[in-house]
């Protein structure tokens, strides 16, 4: 089974800008988790323990937050604050995580293609950070148990409103069951009057080792980017890629609205949150 996880964090943030001039937008909090252990926490329960983050300049705030920090840890223990130094100590176990920079901004595909050397040849997840998805069952464990009956690729699908398709990589193919298609073909965000579906893949996947292969041979598509979507259509074509439509919910967290609604949703969730959240929200309504 693939055990290792790519998480592309390398992106400008621009849709976060000013705070994103000197904060990953990666960083930014969900309460007092950053975004990018949300997503980290989903694959590690799904079993992928080792995660390559994709990372670029300016981004160092997510290594040192993963990282031990005896300094923090010492002034923790000494004033007997238990709670708070597991907690510290607990982010630095979360996984195995080796950091590769993609040095140019080319697109997600090109942001893949930098993790190739620490992925080698074997089949491997990715996540993208802008999603957030809370399941029963973590939704790259869902992808995961598609790909082990059917190898190839395996994506996240959504249903979303035919306004939205050119924000998303849109899946055209024919189901195979409820919430599985075989996926026939892919295009990156096409318009509303051209989308061949209003199927489209939120940022999870499984990938086989050769989209590396793939990926060094495709051309720069949408915006001028070199798109993982595009990639994918090379094996969609050849009736090689799955799409899932997932259980759970999904928060686009690449925006503030979306960041504030994700917010309020995980606070409603945790118990020593959700009373004040009930109340903060009934304030405002
Ligand atoms: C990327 C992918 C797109 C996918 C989306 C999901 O786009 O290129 O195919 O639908 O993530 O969030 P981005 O949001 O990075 O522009």
């Amino acid at each position: 089974m693939a055990r290792k996880a790519v998480v592309p964090a390398a992106g400008l943030g621009t849709r976060f800008l000013p705070v994103t001039k000197a904060v990953p937008k990666e960083m930014l909090p969900i309460l007092d988790r950053p975004c990018i252990e949300y997503v980290l926490a989903e694959a590690v329960e799904a079993g992928f323990t080792d995660i390559v983050l994709v990372t670029s300049r300016g981004k160092s705030a997510m290594e040192d937050y993963f990282d031990r920090s005896p300094a923090l840890e010492a002034t923790l223990e000494a004033a007997g604050k238990s709670a708070l130094l597991g907690e510290v100590r607990r982010v630095a176990r979360l996984a195995t995580i080796v950091t590769v920079r993609q040095q140019e901004q080319k697109g997600l595909g090109h942001a893949v293609l930098a993790a190739a050397a620490a992925i080698g040849d074997e089949p491997f997840a990715v996540l993208l950070g802008d999603d957030i998805i809370d399941a029963r069952v973590p939704a790259i464990g869902q992808l995961a148990r598609v790909h082990a009956e059917t190898g190839g690729a395996v994506v996240a699908l959504l249903d979303v409103p035919r306004a939205d398709t050119r924000k998303y990589g849109i899946c055209a193919g024919e189901m195979e069951s409820p919430n599985r298609m075989r996926v026939h073909a892919m295009v990156e965000k096409p318009a509303p009057e051209v989308a061949p579906s209003t199927l489209s893949i939120v940022g999870r996947y499984i990938l086989p080792g050769e989209i590396f292969e793939i990926l060094r041979n495709t051309p720069p598509g949408a915006g001028g980017e070199i798109q993982l979507t595009d990639a994918l259509a090379v094996l969609a074509a050849r009736g090689e890629v799955r799409g899932v439509l997932f259980e759970g919910r999904r928060f686009d967290t690449g925006n503030p609205l979306g960041l504030l609604e994700a917010t309020l949703h995980e606070a409603l969730r945790r118990p020593e949150y959700a009373e004040g959240a009930r109340a903060l929200i009934a304030r405002y309504a």
